[in-house]
């Protein structure tokens, strides 16, 4: 198998697993499904503070930066996995289609939109399996805008997606990417991820049940825990997929701003993303305080207090 295959069987097998456990991949019908033990697919109050959240940030920003309504707006989603940003769009009247390497990721997202009680309209989204940097995709088609939301990252070569995303996109159309950078993780987020995961564990609020570590275990601790958030194992290997972690926040970055006018650019958040997950508090608790750390998160991004390791980007052609 070619790593392109790789990264598609990964995706399909996590799928196939998580569907096997009752997970709805859709931001109006989630359900709460314990199958996820430290993400935010866990409970739908959850999902509204995460991926709800970055949905509406998308939203706003195409809205404010496309010249046209909805109904005349052409948006690709690169990387749509299961197609719930795709859906959503679709929901909101977008012209949408959604491409992914995954088989079982299209399948599922098919059958989502086909299905979908929000829509009485079918026919504005569509969805195709495939590889982006495939020449033969999308020939002859334009779209208006080009969405990454958590994908870009997985493409090793920056330039070979820039110059497929001129090649497709119209004139003065949008670029949109909702991206992790984990490569931003620094000594400080880690610290603090661990101080949070630390004071939950020992009061039996977390996922995870660890001994609160001696002095000397602490250097160590930080190791392993920063290896965790970065997706990698104890070699550095990615361990999501195949090309988990390819580009980097300035690969990624450099990338848009040679080939793109940046409109638009936000640091968004540092660490509650891989923690909220994980809170074992009676739900009432458990959406209180995951609702604070993502605005503590903020708040110490912006102040520049931790490193943001989420970023969204908007630019134009
Ligand atoms: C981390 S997942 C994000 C999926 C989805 N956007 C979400 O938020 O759940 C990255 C996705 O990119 C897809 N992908 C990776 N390389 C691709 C390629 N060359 N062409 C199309 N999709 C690709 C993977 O199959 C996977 O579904």
């Amino acid at each position: 198998m070619d790593k392109t295959e790789l990264e598609a069987k990964a995706f399909d097998d996590q799928i196939r697993e998580r569907m096997k456990h009752g997970h709805i991949p859709d931001l109006r019908e989630v359900k709460p499904c314990d199958y996820f033990y430290n993400n935010p697919w866990r409970r739908p109050e959850l999902v509204q503070l995460d991926m709800v959240e970055s949905f509406q940030l998308i939203l706003k920003s195409i809205q404010s930066y496309s010249k046209n309504s909805s109904k005349d707006t052409k948006v690709l989603e690169v990387g749509c996995g299961p197609g719930y940003m795709s859906l959503e769009l679709a929901r909101h009247q977008y012209q949408v289609t959604g491409l992914d390497v995954s088989s079982a990721c299209i399948e599922l997202a098919r059958n989502l939109s086909e299905n979908d009680p929000h829509r009485d309209n079918k026919d504005n989204l569509r969805y195709f399996m495939g590889n982006f940097t495939n020449p033969d995709i999308f020939k002859g088609e334009k779209f208006d805008v080009i969405l990454f939301f958590g994908s870009l990252h997985h493409f090793p070569k920056q330039s070979h997606v820039m110059e497929k995303i001129k090649h497709i996109l119209n004139s003065e159309g949008l670029v949109v990417v909702h991206e992790p950078a984990r490569d931003r993780y620094n000594e400080g987020n880690v610290a603090l991820s661990h101080l949070v995961r630390t004071l939950l564990s020992a009061t039996d609020s977390f996922y995870k049940e660890s001994a609160v570590p001696s002095g000397k275990e602490l250097n160590q601790e930080l190791e392993a825990l920063m290896a965790e958030l970065k997706y990698e194992d104890d070699s550095g290997v990615s361990v999501q997929s195949e090309n988990d972690n390819e580009a980097g926040f300035d690969e990624m970055y450099s990338a848009l701003n040679k080939n793109f006018t940046e409109l638009h650019f936000e640091d968004r958040y540092a660490f509650f993303h891989e923690i909220i997950g994980g809170i074992r508090l009676d739900d009432k608790k458990t959406f209180q305080l995951a609702r604070y750390l993502r605005d503590m998160d903020a708040l110490l991004c912006k102040k520049g207090i931790v490193k943001a390791t989420e970023f969204f980007y908007i630019g134009r052609k």
